[in-house]
């Protein structure tokens, strides 16, 4: 079976000078979601924006939201971001106690919900909410920064991943997140992945339009006879 792949120009990466300008470009390009990384300087080393921005991000965006929250206790905000115009809200494994009643309360908001996991997360963390979710993020560098360098091992978990779903008869989207480029997405697409998210090979591109359509049009090649 062919699965086509999506692509998530992650916002982390755009200009903030000219948000408009770096959203015009994803809006008129062959992407097909945002993804935008809220950090909290506690889950990950770093800060990088919140709620405040969501609604100029509601405004500008054309595409679904993918929001990826790199937070602690995600059940403080996960309504307000649902309000604020999310279409999918992914909360780390790493950082719920609670993780199957946190993707319950996202879905029971009228969201997608997704669970994230780090390089260094075994899948077997997710095993018993595979069933619940409608993504899984396999994170591909440490989360907290973007332009990072991809971890490789992260293919040997897609993979693996792909066929616990694929046993489980369940579809969630698979995505990966960080380090993603022209260099590594064949690859990456082949290990069984559904979703690229793509950051700074996207927005510091000399063609970043361009760019897209060539992660988009990567040859599909799971094709079974
Ligand atoms: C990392 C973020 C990623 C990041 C990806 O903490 O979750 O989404 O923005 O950026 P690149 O593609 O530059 O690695
Ligand atoms: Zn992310």
């Amino acid at each position: 079976m062919k699965r086509e792949h999506l692509i998530a120009p992650s916002v982390l990466a755009a200009d903030f000078r000219n948000l408009s300008k770096d959203f015009e470009m994803v809006n008129q390009s062959e992407a097909d979601w945002f993804h935008i990384d809220i950090m909290d300087g506690r889950f990950v080393p770093n800060i990088s924006f919140g709620l405040s921005l969501m609604p100029a991000i509601k405004d500008l965006a054309q595409k679904p939201l993918d929001v990826h929250l790199m937070i602690e206790q995600p059940e403080l905000y996960v309504e307000e971001f649902a309000k604020q115009g999310a279409d999918i809200l992914t909360v780390h494994a790493e950082a719920c106690p609670h993780l199957h009643r946190n993707i319950q309360q996202i879905k029971s908001l009228g969201v997608k919900a997704g669970v994230a996991i780090n390089p260094g997360t075994p899948i077997q963390l997710i095993e018993d909410v595979l069933e619940e979710v409608d993504l899984i993020c396999m994170m591909s560098v440490n989360p907290g920064f973007g332009g990072q360098k991809f971890i490789y091992r992260t293919l040997h978990k897609i993979t693996e991943l792909r066929k616990k779903c694929d046993e489980r008869n369940l579809n969630p989207f698979i995505e990966v997140d960080g380090g993603v480029g022209l260099q590594n997405a064949e690859s990456i697409v082949k290990a069984g992945a559904d979703v690229l998210v793509a950051g700074s090979s996207v927005f510091k591109s000399n063609n970043p339009i361009q760019t897209i359509e060539q992660l988009k049009n990567i040859t599909p090649f799971n094709i079974t006879l």
